[in-house]
């Protein structure tokens, strides 16, 4: 029987958003056992969840540092090999830290710190080791994202010369607007959020969905943030062009105070001889566009996809598959790599991602506050 990797997990309790959807991605290729972790500050709440998905309360602990401390007490054969981080954002960068420099490979929520400093010195630390760190910028796992990857390289739409992302979301809408729900929500808290909020949160997501299919990285950008009231610090929505060069151009559009959206994050990649879109929330399709043919609709599973597009998709054709496979895939990429199987670019975001993705979400507030100049990416 093949030996499961153990994974920790630090945050993603049960009150948690994004902590169901790592459990549940972790366990689809067969490739984890969750063996314990830190999943609620409150040590009661800790046991009282582990205990409810029918975790040893031994491989429960009060805090990270003694997970640390406790786990490397065990004989390696034991210990957890792997740590998710899910919790929020101000923690990943003193857990991924003192976990890189024990020896534990990571798999950390996104954004990957609050700061590009933090992410330069996890950098520093990742280097001098022999470990596997991923970020879950999640949707990068789709197999149609994937398909859109490898057709770009393989030059179907040719040169690009204009790109557009757009992820719209209204959740922050009924929150903006009164003022103690906004005191109570961690992500309008610098302190626990890093220096942005809609750009840090989904702006980021777009940053990196755009590197990563295009396989090019973004030199310039401007952009033009809104903080709705005086007072508060956090931007919930932001404009932002992009240069890649003189002559290939286009836009990040982020937003939490689109009103009614819910995860609308669509990818628009126009080349000389066709362009690609595809929609989060219709993940299953992906439209090829050119001058002189119909609109293709590509699906996943299919003989005509990429074979990266293919190991990424888990039924047959007309099975749709959503967020917790697109996680999956992400899993299955870090388990690929820590078994010696990973054969693609581009299997799961690395932390050199998660890093560029904290120098895009400083330099989108610095060009906003310096007036709304271009600023290089270096
Ligand atoms: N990849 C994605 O698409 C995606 C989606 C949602 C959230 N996220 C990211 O995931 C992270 C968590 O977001 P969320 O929406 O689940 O947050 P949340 O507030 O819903 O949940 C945070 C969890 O962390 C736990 N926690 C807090 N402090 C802790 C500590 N000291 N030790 C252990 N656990 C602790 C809380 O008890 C809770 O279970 C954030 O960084 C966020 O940006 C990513």
């Amino acid at each position: 029987m093949k030996n499961k990797i153990r994974l920790g997990i630090l945050g993603g309790g049960g009150d948690s958003l994004i902590g169901i959807v790592h459990r549940i991605a972790s366990s689809m290729h067969d490739s984890y056992e969750i063996i314990g972790g830190v999943f609620n500050p409150d040590y009661n709440e800790n046991l009282k969840f582990a205990e409810e998905i029918g975790l040893d309360k031994k491989r429960i602990y009060e805090d990270y540092e003694k997970m640390i401390e406790e786990e490397l007490k065990l004989d390696e054969s034991e210990r957890v090999q792997v740590v998710s981080i899910l919790t929020p954002n101000f923690l990943h960068y003193p857990m991924a830290k003192k976990l890189l420099e024990n020896n534990f490979n990571v798999i950390c929520e996104k954004p990957m710190t609050t700061t590009y400093a933090e992410a330069k010195d996890l950098e520093n630390i990742y280097k001098s080791k022999n470990l596997t760190f991923a970020v879950t910028y999640t949707y990068t796992g789709y197999p149609m994202i994937r398909q859109m990857k490898e057709m770009i390289k393989s030059g179907v739409i040719g040169d690009i010369q204009r790109v557009d992302l757009q992820y719209y979301q209204g959740w922050i809408n009924p929150i903006i607007h009164d003022s103690s729900k906004r005191s109570e929500t961690w992500r309008l808290q610098p302190e626990k959020s890093g220096i942005s909020c809609c750009i840090g949160d989904i702006g980021t997501h777009a940053f990196d969905m755009l590197e990563y299919v295009t396989g090019m990285e973004v030199k310039e950008l401007l952009s033009d943030l809104n903080y709705v009231y005086d007072d508060n610090t956090m931007d919930v929505d932001g404009t932002i062009l992009i240069r890649f060069s003189d002559k290939i151009k286009g836009v990040i559009r982020a937003s939490q105070i689109a009103t009614g959206e819910e995860n609308n994050f669509t990818v628009a990649i126009y080349g000389k001889k066709g362009g690609l879109k595809w929609e989060q929330q219709n993940p299953n399709y992906l439209y090829h566009l050119s001058d002189t043919d119909p609109m293709k609709v590509l699906k996943p599973g299919h003989d005509y996809n990429s074979n990266f597009s293919k190991i990424s998709a888990k039924l047959p054709p007309g099975h749709p598959e959503g967020m917790f496979d697109s996680m999956a895939n992400i899993y299955n990429g870090v388990a690929r790599e820590i078994n010696g199987n990973k054969e693609f670019d581009g299997e799961y975001p690395t932390l050199n991602d998660g890093l560029r993705g904290m120098l895009f979400i400083e330099k989108a507030v610095e060009s906003h506050k310096n007036g709304n100049k271009w600023v290089k990416l270096n």
